[in-house]
């Protein structure tokens, strides 16, 4: 993953670099770095080990001065997080690189460069990149030429930025499987691994495409493809309208971020629900037409995303009765795959970035599915522009490395989606009114759902001490139940897993004890007497059950029950209502444990490695 920053100007540009590194924290936090190249021609790096907040007062205490310069904030892969790993790295204190991906035969080219005489003094994969560069640019031709050779002899996954001590009016950036954008300024040009980071100076863009190289100069942008021939990348302005902004009144951006769900609803359904019609005209006349055509569906995401996705195959075959297939991208693109005919490819992303996805993206389209669909809440972003369509999600950016109102979005367009598909494989008038009906009431539903978070408050206090957590559902809430998992242990660092209820005495049941909180979804449906007596199971073997029930179910707190009532909602639209107690819980857990919520340990917020 990591994150990028770069910029060419005739300004000071540390604090360009350390606003940017803030902005993509999302995508890495465990050590950061900057290096500028000053007037003199001299080059001044830092590194810290920890968040960029250490990396900024390293800069306060000895400021640095100069109008080139490069950035980047680690999720460590190859070498553990140290500061000698931190990038930028460096080769004959001239060339300097910060990199994003991986190179899969960094051993090779370190044997290699070693045999040249180039020393390394990191456990990083990146380093080969700069010995790589140095080696080339003595063989002679301009940097460009130096870094068009070099990317021809690395494997894997890279985006990276490389920085010329003696000749800082250019910055070289290449990219492969990994994102860079091109930030325009005037009289100043900027990179960044995600726009939102240039923000600050620019809403400018131009996205590189696979396997381009580029050179950057404070006026100019000249950019050749993986051909080396030179190219034309259009200029675009931003289309996300809302910058991250703070966390406002909120402790944390993950709490916010939940408590954004009503309004991330109504800014997705809005435009997409008539009287009693789902209209999705936003996909044009072709998408339209292509969803005429579905009859069959494949979707692929990873983490969260996937969680949607097995709630929307209970939609698909229930609602539309069409089969619908979900797979882990990263399992989907390393097996043989049968493509039904006119079957639609659906990725699901909140960051339209994840590697996994995107190369399952990619396979799809080799093999031949009718059209693909992304899900995605980033415009822009790779998943996007490499898609047939999309349905973008408007939830605003999402900060919290756990996704919350990318989810629920995500659920809303599904349904739309199932919907509008329905309609030509069975589904009737009154139940697309239904599904219409229950949409347009789910934002209100949510701000009473919100209501809960004091009580679920208190509940998390009965957490703080446990290890491990099981996490039960039924039908379309089984999903909700595997989110609610990977949730809290996400944050809290709690063991959690999630079971289809009746799959307990097949196993699970032997884990029951009086140390194991029970987390059941129930709502009011035609399952709830069948999960009530896998409760009752749970309950005679001494377990503590913590269950989030519709408030007109019969169920009561009990000795080792504890029922939280939870707004009724129409049963279609529960899956999306009863994920937010969960995530209130989990939320709530992390901080009487006192973990980094917005940022926890080892993960980053947007994968773009595989
Ligand atoms: O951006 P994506 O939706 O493709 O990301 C997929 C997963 O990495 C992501 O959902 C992850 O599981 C979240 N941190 C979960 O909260």
């Amino acid at each position: 993953m990591c994150g990028i920053v770069g910029a060419v100007a005739q300004r000071d540009v540390a604090e360009i670099l350390l606003e940017g590194l803030r902005r993509l924290e999302y995508r890495g936090y465990d050590s950061a770095g900057l290096a500028v190249v000053d007037n003199s021609d001299e080059l001044h790096r830092v590194r810290r080990i920890g968040k960029v907040a250490e990396l900024t007062d390293a800069v306060s205490q000895s400021p640095v001065h100069g109008g080139t310069g490069i950035a980047h904030t680690r999720w460590a892969t190859h070498g553990e997080p140290s500061e000698r790993n931190a990038h930028p790295h460096v080769s004959g204190d001239r060339f300097v690189v910060v990199h994003n991906g991986i190179i899969e035969n960094h051993e090779t080219l370190r044997a290699l460069l070693q045999n040249e005489g180039f020393e390394f003094t990191s456990g990083t994969d990146t380093e080969v990149i700069v010995h790589l560069v140095n080696h080339e640019q003595q063989k002679g031709g301009t940097l460009l030429e130096a870094v068009q050779r070099t990317v021809t002899q690395l494997e894997g996954a890279y985006g990276m930025v490389v920085m010329d001590r003696t000749d800082s009016d250019r910055l070289i950036v290449a990219r492969s499987g990994s994102p860079l954008v091109i930030g325009l300024g005037l009289g100043e040009n900027f990179i960044a691994s995600d726009q939102l980071a240039l923000f600050p100076v620019t809403r400018r863009f131009m996205y590189l495409e696979e396997g381009d190289v580029a050179e950057v100069t404070r006026t100019d942008v000249t950019i050749l493809d993986s051909n080396g021939h030179p190219v034309e990348r259009e200029a675009r302005d931003s289309e996300i309208e809302h910058d991250a902004g703070d966390k406002g009144q909120y402790r944390h951006y993950m709490l916010k971020e939940i408590h954004e769900q009503p309004e991330a609803l109504t800014n997705t359904l809005e435009g997409r629900l008539g009287e009693h019609q789902v209209n999705l005209s936003v996909l044009g006349k072709e998408g339209q037409e292509l969803l005429n055509r579905t009859r069959a569906v494949q979707i692929v995401a990873c983490g969260t995303s996937y969680n949607s996705a097995m709630v929307a195959r209970y939609w698909f075959e229930e609602l539309a009765g069409i089969p619908c297939r979900v797979e882990i991208a990263s399992e989907f693109r390393y097996r043989k795959f049968f493509v039904p005919e006119d079957c639609l490819f659906i990725t699901l992303s909140q960051s339209g970035e994840t590697a996994d996805t995107l190369a399952a993206l990619k396979l799809a389209k080799e093999l031949g599915y009718m059209a693909t669909l992304a899900i995605c809440n980033v415009p822009g972003s790779s998943m996007v522009r490499e898609s047939d369509m999309a349905l973008m999600t408007h939830a605003g950016a999402e900060i919290g490395v756990a996704s919350t109102k990318a989810f629920t979005t995500q659920l809303a367009n599904l349904l739309l989606l199932v919907t509008a598909v329905g309609r030509h494989t069975g589904m009737t008038a009154e139940q697309e009114a239904s599904v219409v009906s229950a949409l347009k009431a789910l934002p209100q539903i949510l701000k009473s759902t919100l209501s809960m978070s004091d009580d679920i408050e208190k509940m998390a206090e009965a957490f703080a001490d446990k290890h491990h957590s099981l996490f039960l559902g039924r039908g379309s809430q089984y999903p909700i139940a595997m989110e609610g998992a990977l949730k809290l242990k996400e944050i809290s660092y709690i063991h959690a897993e999630a079971y289809a209820a009746g799959e307990l005495k097949h196993g699970p049941l032997a884990l029951i004890d009086n140390d194991m909180p029970v987390i059941v979804v129930a709502p009011n449906n035609d399952l709830l007497e069948k999960l009530k007596s896998n409760m009752e199971e749970v309950r005679a073997r001494g377990g503590q059950l913590f269950v989030f029930a519709d408030r007109n179910a019969s169920l009561k707190n009990g000795e080792g029950v504890q029922v939280l009532p939870v707004e009724a909602s129409p049963e279609i639209i529960a899956p999306i209502v009863y994920t937010v107690p969960l995530q209130l819980l989990s939320y709530y857990v992390a901080v009487i444990k006192g973990t980094d919520v917005d940022q926890p340990r080892n993960l980053a917020k947007s994968v773009t490695v595989e």
